[in-house]
């Protein structure tokens, strides 16, 4: 008679086996991705199916329960020690006897997918470079005069096939230690770019390591640096943080910044000191914030505008404040954290920094590419990722353009009386009454609207602290709509408009959002400075966003996506009131949160993401936004709210 035959699930795929094969050999040779860390030995778990009976009219199956052999010993000692969910079994262990269909469960499939939150976009597919592998090595031997590296690299090849290893300098010295105290049984995190190359040996931990390891996804922009901390196995993000970037003590925006650096001797240098400190901090911060170890986080991928990449890079900025804008290179980066001088992390910790685009074009907009993925849109569509410098793209899958439009921070909550940035406390959304002037907000961290009954615990557990980003933004479109300011951004007096939270400050008008005496905190308001710089920053982002329009011959785009800085959500309503991004029907317009962050999740958890976008770079068109006439002219007859001359036909529905 023929031998079983197994079908495996998801995928499909099947074969005959004789009976008394391992289900994980079986998978091996069918090439069912099928997870394993300890090498079939019954003791990560990883391997775990889920045999499934019954009637399988799609197969030609009947599957009876005693199709795969009864359980080992293995498999009861794992089972009693850790427990094993019902209908689980170790493909390692449990083999073939009968024909058979198999369902591998997502969790150990190694190309898992991880669903994102916008579900207009994929999903991210796990392959990431550093893999856990577990190792019996051969113990030294008086007689046999092999260095414990050797015998390591031998264990490897024997047991998983890895053929040839180099090993970071630092790992050496752990590794004598590890060995002996693992008693020759040993995990190894080795590192691999892609299929061909060589892999590195980055760290080792004594017998199996079970508790994880993480990468950091940075997004480091002007004004704030934001960090996932990514479990490598499962692709979660288990912590998210963000704190300000320091270098904002040497200049709020990016060109402040170059100039510090060729005003002073050292300035530079200074800048990169205070950036890879503040990286130091975080890193440490969001692993306690996720109960783990720093020595757990071996890889990290940075994503950000050529100014912020230089100064990390420890390279001078100088080149980027004139034209013609050379970068010190535009290509990708691979280079261990030791050489990027940053402590926190393991010195052997793999750092990938993705390319720039070009002169003020830089990774961080690639990032944005590679989460959205314009290119690969059927419709025309827009993507702005709105920061202290906004990376705008426009296209479809003809074309791609990308620009940078220096909006400083007013978007981040910089330069805003009360601004601060986005974290619990701070104000995010407002709502005014037409009618009344009356206002109520919402701080983050709760739901509850200010004049709702929940709020007082909230407020009392968050404390109102200030307005972010987000908030901001509804704030002046908001008063826009209460006509508490006038189209030229002219807030009104009491008398004018009718309400006592308009409050003359000096020989300007202000609108009162929070007092301070319900609730607590600080008294906040919107100055007509706060309306002046929001002015400022809307104008930049519209006139960047019309310039790729213009070089793209449209005067409309069919949708549009609102990036933003870390934890911001901006309300599409208040962009196109405020006029922030051009008119289309409001249902086209999504916000992405955290595009950039999430570019820089996708190239960590993912290699092919990495050559992808390596590839993509190449194609975009970039726009020069600084030495373009029409900038300036869009910039002015932006400034208007929503705008001077532009019609917003979809904003009067
Ligand atoms: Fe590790 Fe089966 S492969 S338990």
């Amino acid at each position: 008679s023929q031998d079983p035959l197994v079908v495996f699930t998801p995928s499909g795929k099947r074969g005959r086996f004789p009976a008394g094969t391992p289900v994980l050999t079986a998978a091996r040779q069918l090439g069912v991705d099928l997870d394993s860390v300890c090498g079939g030995r019954g003791i990560c778990s990883k391997c775990q199916v889920a045999p499934a009976y019954g009637q399988f009219s799609k197969h030609g199956v009947t599957v009876e329960q005693d199709a795969l052999s009864e359980w080992n010993k293995v498999e009861e000692r794992y089972d009693q020690k850790r427990g094993l969910k019902a209908g689980r079994r170790l493909s390692c262990q449990a083999t073939i006897q009968r024909d058979v269909v198999i369902d591998v469960p997502p969790e150990s499939q190694v190309h898992r997918q991880v669903v994102r939150k916008a579900a207009a976009v994929r999903a991210i597919e796990m392959d990431p470079a550093t893999r856990l592998y577990y190792i019996e090595v051969q113990e030294p031997d008086m007689h046999e005069p092999t260095g414990d590296l050797e015998r390591v690299a031998r264990a490897l090849k024997a047991q998983w096939g890895v053929e040839d290893i180099s090993t970071e300098f630092s790992t050496l010295a752990l590794l004598q230690p590890i060995l002996r105290k693992g008693d020759w049984k040993i995990t190894v995190a080795l590192h691999k770019p892609d299929d061909h190359a060589r892999a590195r040996l980055v760290t080792a931990w004594p017998g199996l390591h079970e508790t994880g390891i993480f990468g950091l996804a940075i997004d480091l922009g002007s004004t704030t640096v934001a960090a996932h901390l990514t479990n490598l196995d499962t692709g979660e993000v288990v912590a998210s943080s963000g704190i300000m970037n320091p270098q904002i003590r040497f200049g709020e925006d990016l060109m402040s910044r170059v100039s510090y650096s060729m005003m002073n001797e050292g300035g530079a240098a200074e800048m990169t000191a205070a950036v890879r400190e503040a990286i130091d901090t975080l890193t440490e911060e969001i692993a306690a914030e996720a109960g783990i170890e720093t020595g757990q986080i071996l890889e990290a991928v940075f994503v950000c505008n050529p100014v912020m990449h230089h100064l990390l890079l420890g390279i001078d900025p100088v080149e980027l404040g004139q034209a013609p804008f050379a970068l010190a290179t535009s290509s990708s980066l691979h280079l261990r954290s030791v050489e990027m001088g940053l402590t926190a992390l393991p010195g052997s910790a793999q750092i990938y920094v993705l390319p720039c685009i070009a002169g003020h074009v830089g990774a961080d907009a690639a990032a944005v590419a590679l989460a959205e993925e314009p290119g690969k849109s059927d419709d025309l569509v827009l993507v702005v990722d709105v920061g202290t410098n906004a990376e705008i793209l426009l296209g479809d899958r003809d074309r791609v353009l990308a620009c940078s439009s220096p909006t400083g921070p007013a978007f981040e909550g910089a330069q805003i009386s009360s601004g601060q940035r986005a974290a619990p406390g701070a104000i995010d959304a407002i709502r005014i009454d037409p009618e009344t002037k009356e206002c109520k907000f919402r701080i983050i961290g709760s739901k509850f609207w200010s004049d709702e009954p929940g709020f007082a615990k909230a407020a009392e557990r968050l404390g109102i602290t200030g307005i972010c980003g987000s908030g901001i933004i509804e704030a002046v479109a908001e008063m826009r709509m209460a006509g508490i300011l006038d189209p030229s951004g002219l807030i009104g007096s009491a008398e004018q408009v009718g309400t006592p939270r308009c409050v003359a400050e000096g020989r300007t008008h202000e609108y009162l959002i929070h007092d301070g005496t319900a609730h607590g905190g600080p008294r906040i308001t919107v100055t007509q400075g706060d309306i002046r710089a929001i002015q400022l920053a809307k104008s930049a982002l519209y006139a960047g966003a019309r310039l790729l329009m213009d070089e793209r011959g449209v005067d409309k785009v069919d949708r549009v996506v609102l990036a933003g800085a870390f934890g911001a959500h901006i309300s599409p309503k208040h962009a196109m009131v405020l006029g922030m991004i051009p008119d289309v029907l409001l249902e086209k317009v999504t916000s992405a949160g955290n595009a950039a962050g999430t570019g820089a999740r996708i190239a960590l958890c993912n290699r092919a993401a990495r050559r992808e976008i390596e590839r993509v770079v190449g194609e975009i068109t970039k726009v020069e936004t600084a030495i373009e006439p029409r900038f300036q002219e869009h910039f002015v007859a932006a400034n208007a709210i929503p705008h001077a001359t532009d019609p917003f036909p979809e904003l009067s529905q």
